[in-house]
This record gives structure tokens, C-alpha cells and sequence, in this order.
């Protein structure tokens, strides 16, 4: 255990088949059912590498978050940290693990105390993890300011005089306060005007560039996860549908729903990336789970066998996907 943390090409998280479900009440005299919001997801995070999950709104990826951010316990499956698996780890690991998952939400609106002055917020972590004195903690929590893009005269400001945009640099600067190995990101440019996405979104990259912190990027946009990615996972009903690097995932997507998030994403089809795929109808309700692929009812390539098979996950030019009909697909010409 101790070499893998001192390994370098180490990855800094590694999931194995983790799952969520939750246990729902469906109403009066109508019982409980489960929710599967999560399946056995692996994947591996190297340093200073950024994983970006996408999927539809509902597909699972802000359970898959909560699980990374220890914020939940998973139902099934491992999660490592630094080479420290979760599950068996005691209260001082878990306590030195915790300050290493730090999180950037969707709405730096909820996510900031609308009482707190910037300064003081920021030198929170570093009151709580370190013996800094308090003009050590000012010290970092302007440096980290200026990362940022924050002003010095921001330092005494509460959150609500602040624009979307820049509250999320501060968002991100308390993620970024205890020099994190790893940020769990879930849509943080989602709630910003388009302007200022670009903004946010270089500041991320420049953060890691500095500090070498790994990402877990979370988006339902393609064309952020583009701009960021270095592997690709693309998840459907709480399942990964293909898993790839960003270049072999944009050069050949090879799921049927990868296609038409691609389809429906009009800055990416235009550079041609094969046969439009309209995506029709909606996600599958959790209630009522469909058999087969849970993809099928929505898939123009879906045969007999996608309606009763649970396609697996395998390995396919170089991607990981979960395809029953991929080879007969990727032989079609566009
Ligand atoms: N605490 C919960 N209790 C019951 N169902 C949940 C809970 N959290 C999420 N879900 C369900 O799990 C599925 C995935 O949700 P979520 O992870 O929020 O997806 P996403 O972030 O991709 O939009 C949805 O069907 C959602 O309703
Ligand atoms: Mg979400």
C-alpha cells in the first residue's frame, strides 16, 4: 500500500462497480421500491488528469458525485483514495482523506454562507485541517484570492455582491484552500451566462496546470467536456454506456446514445463526426426500470436482443463500451 502512494503514475482515486441505490416510498398502501441510481461505475483518475462524466440530466452523475465526495455511502462496490480503500478505512485515515475530495457545486449561490466575508470563508478550511496562526491563514487566502481572479478588496465582501461568475471563483477558490488531490466539479458552469463559461472553465485548466490537482469533471454539455477532458465517461440510467480517451471518444463515438448527445450538440456535429442520431423520447423512469438495454426504447439501432440483454461493458477499438449491436454499427458507412 505504501509503494502506490508513493508511485507517482499511481491513479488518485480508483471506482470499482460502485453503486447507489436508494429505497423510495411510493405513497399510501403502495410500499417501497428501489432506485438504482448508480451501477457498478469504474473508472481511474490519474494526477493532475481530468475524467469528465456527461449524461443527461437524471443519468446519475450527481450520485456518482456524492459517492466521491464521501458526502454518501455507496451500496455496493470500492473507492480508493490515494491507496486508501474507503470502506475499510478507520476515522483518523478517513479524517486525513476527506480534506483531499474537495467539491465545486452547479449553483455557487447555495453552496456560499450568504453571512460570511469572502476572507473569513476562505481561511475556514485552513482553520479547521491546519495550526496556521490567523495571519499565515490571510496570507494564503489572499494568494489563493489572486489564483483566482479575486480582487484584494474582495477579502471583506459578502457572497450576494458578488456576480455568478465570481462567486464561483470563490467556489472554487475554498475548493482549491487545502491544495486538494482531487476536485469532484458537478456542472460547475452550468448555472453562468455563456460569456462567462469560457472563463470558468480556463481557470480550471489553469488551476491544474499550477497545482496539479485531478479533476472529476461533471457536465451534460459535450462541448465543455471537450474544451477539458482528458478521458471521457458517458453515462445512461446510472450505467456507463463508453469510456474512452477524449480523442477516441470525439473522433469515433462509438454508443448510440454517445452519437446523438453528439448529434444534439450543434458546435461538435458540425466538424462531422458521422450520421446525426435525433435523440427521441426521454430517460426511463428508476420506478420502472426497462429490461435489456435501457437504452433500446430510445435507440435507432436497438434489435430483439437489446430488449431483453443487459449489454456488459467491454473493451472495442480501443474504448470501453456497452453495446450489444456496436460492431454492426461502427461496419456502417455514415
Ligand atoms: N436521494 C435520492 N433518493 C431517491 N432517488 C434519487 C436520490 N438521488 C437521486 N435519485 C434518483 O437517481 C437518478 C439519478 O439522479 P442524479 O444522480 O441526480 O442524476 P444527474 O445528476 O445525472 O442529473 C434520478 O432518477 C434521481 O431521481
Ligand atoms: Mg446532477
Amino acid at each position: 500500500m505504501a509503494d502506490t502512494q508513493t508511485n507517482n503514475t499511481a491513479p488518485v482515486m480508483i471506482a470499482r462497480e460502485l453503486s447507489r441505490h436508494y429505497t423510495v416510498s411510493r405513497g399510501f398502501l403502495r410500499g417501497h421500491a428501489d432506485v438504482k441510481a448508480l451501477n457498478n461505475v469504474s473508472f481511474e483518475l490519474q494526477a493532475g488528469k481530468t475524467l469528465a462524466v456527461v449524461g443527461e440530466s437524471g443519468s446519475g452523475k450527481s450520485t456518482l458525485a456524492r459517492q466521491l465526495t464521501l458526502i454518501e455511502q455507496p451500496s455496493g462496490g470500492s473507492l480508493q483514495i490515494g491507496g486508501v480503500e474507503i470502506a475499510n478505512a478507520d476515522q483518523s485515515q478517513l479524517k486525513a482523506l476527506r480534506p483531499q475530495v474537495q467539491m465545486v457545486f452547479q449553483s455557487p449561490y447555495a453552496s456560499l454562507n450568504p453571512r460570511k466575508q469572502i476572507g473569513a470563508m476562505l481561511a475556514e478550511p485552513l482553520k479547521l485541517n491546519t495550526s496556521l496562526d490567523a495571519a499565515a491563514r490571510e496570507e494564503k487566502v489572499r494568494a489563493m484570492m489572486a489564483k483566482v481572479g479575486l480582487r484584494p478588496e474582495h477579502y471583506h465582501r459578502y457572497p450576494h455582491m458578488f456576480s455568478g461568475g465570481q462567486r464561483q471563483r470563490i467556489a472554487i477558490a475554498r475548493a482549491m484552500m487545502l491544495q486538494p488531490r482531487i476536485v469532484i466539479a458537478d456542472e460547475p458552469t452550468s448555472a453562468l451566462d455563456v460569456s462567462i463559461q469560457a472563463q470558468i472553465l480556463n481557470l480550471f485548466m489553469d488551476l491544474q496546470q499550477e497545482l496539479g490537482t485531478a479533476y472529476v469533471f461533471i457536465s451534460h454539455n459535450l462541448a465543455v467536456v471537450e474544451h477539458v477532458a482528458d478521458d471521457v465517461m458517458v453515462m445512461y440510467f446510472g450505467s456507463t454506456v463508453e469510456y474512452g480517451s477524449k480523442q477516441a471518444v470525439f473522433a469515433k463515438p462509438l454508443h448510440p446514445y454517445t452519437r446523438a448527445l453528439m448529434s444534439a450538440t450543434p458546435a461538435i456535429h458540425a466538424k462531422d463526426r458521422g450520421a446525426k442520431i435525433k435523440l427521441e423520447g426521454e430517460l426511463p423512469s428508476p420506478l420502472n426500470p426497462p429490461s435489456g438495454c435501457a437504452f433500446h426504447g430510445r435507440c435507432p439501432y436497438a434489435a430483439e436482443r437489446c430488449k431483453s440483454e443487459v449489454p456488459q461493458l467491454r473493451p472495442f477499438d480501443g474504448q470501453l463500451v456497452a453495446c450489444h449491436r456496436v460492431e454492426e454499427i461502427t461496419a456502417r458507412p455514415d
